[in-house]
């Protein structure tokens, strides 16, 4: 059982080395070995994937992920961005099925900045497809092209999706249904978008093998609009790449504390990058006040899923109620009354609840 540790930039390493005390607290057995990855190994190498990276991936069960990026590297050329290197390595290691859950505490329930009529017990999960769509397409590219009896610069993406990498997704967010509520939302831009047209055709032809679970299609625009409005319609959300990657950073904020959610992305043996859902806040990076609550429920996500231990993965989130119950809070989740604690304090209030 080996987890390759990749604590990143910003914040990374500090949250990492709270979610790795608390993995190495359970006593599980894993190897862990760290590597660069992002800003840090451009720095280090030229290359935000370095090989020596690529080849513990590969070689390992999991990935533990804490974040990349940063004004620093923001004028580098895209090959030599942070970015570059999270993009390569779920595209390396196949990693397609994104699951971003959004769960509000009930401890937190102020800290959402909607009523809290309209998010309270709220429990979304998006799949979001990770490998594919317009992120990877190709054609691409800036271009100085004649259009117009005039050279102008040209910019250009690519969306597409075969009916294969549709249908695999798609059977992804069906299978986590059948274990929530048994609803699935699939969200398109159909009435535009030819691409998504065959994103709704092939997500009615898959929900036939699942008449267990209910199948709605909603697009984009309107899910953007019902997510704020009436989230709690919502039970499992499955979308592409582009739209999952805005209606995820969409949801997680209706939990008010984008610091408290995990995520999972897996190929499809279950192999999986585990990844808090926040980027890495360079403006409190070395401050020791990030949160690593989102880290440390990545690791449960990577113990329920590559590693089949339910047990392990529900002691790690009981205690981290735990620690909410107690009022423990970090800055970003912090509220009047409460008691305000660093990175160091918060892991090991947790290490004390497992
Ligand atoms: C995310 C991020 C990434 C994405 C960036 C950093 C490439 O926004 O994981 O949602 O767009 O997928
Ligand atoms: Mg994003």
């Amino acid at each position: 059982m080996k987890i390759c540790v990749l604590p990143g930039d910003g914040i990374g390493p500090e949250i990492m080395v709270e979610a790795v005390r608390v993995l190495k607290a359970l006593d599980l057995g894993f190897e862990m070995e760290e590597a660069l990855l992002g800003g840090c190994a451009v720095d280090a190498t030229g290359s935000p994937y370095p090989e020596a990276t690529q080849k513990l991936a590969l070689a390992a069960d999991a990935v533990l992920l804490g974040a990349v990026g940063g004004p620093k590297w923001d004028s580098n050329p895209r090959e030599q961005r942070p970015e570059r290197g999270l993009l390569g390595i779920r595209k390396q290691l196949g990693l397609f099925a994104n699951l971003r859950p959004a769960i509000l505490y009930p401890e937190l329930a102020n800290a959402s900045t909607l009523k809290p009529e309209v998010v309270a017990g709220l429990d979304i999960l998006i799949v979001r497809e990770l490998t594919g769509d317009i992120y990877f397409g190709q054609p691409r590219g800036i271009e100085v092209r004649d259009i117009d009896g005039q050279k102008q610069r040209f910019g250009f993406n690519t969306m597409h999706y075969t009916e294969s990498e549709i249908r695999r997704i798609l059977r992804v967010a069906f299978e986590a249904a059948r274990k929530r509520s048994r609803k699935v939302c699939s969200v398109d831009k159909m009435n535009v978008l030819e691409c998504t047209q065959l994103w709704r055709d092939v997500a009615t032809e898959t929900g036939l093998e699942y008449p267990d679970v209910e199948l709605t299609h909603m697009l984009v625009d309107n899910a953007a609009m019902q997510l704020v409005k009436n989230p709690k319609q919502f039970d499992v959300m499955v979308t592409g790449n582009m739209f999952g990657d805005i209606l995820s950073d969409e949801a997680s904020m209706l939990t008010g504390s984008i610091g408290m959610l995990p995520s999972a992305s897996l190929d499809a043996n279950n192999k999986g990058l585990y990844e808090p859902s926040h980027g890495s806040a360079p403006d409190i990076a070395g401050k020791g006040v990030a949160n690593p609550l989102a880290t440390i429920l990545s690791v449960a996500m990577m113990l329920r899923y590559t590693f089949a231990n339910e047990a392990a993965a529900v002691r790690i989130e009981s205690a981290v109620k735990k620690v909410l119950a107690q009022g423990l809070r970090t800055g970003d989740i912090f509220e009047p009354g409460m008691k305000k604690v660093g990175t160091r304090a918060m892991g090991d209030a947790v290490l004390a609840a497992l």
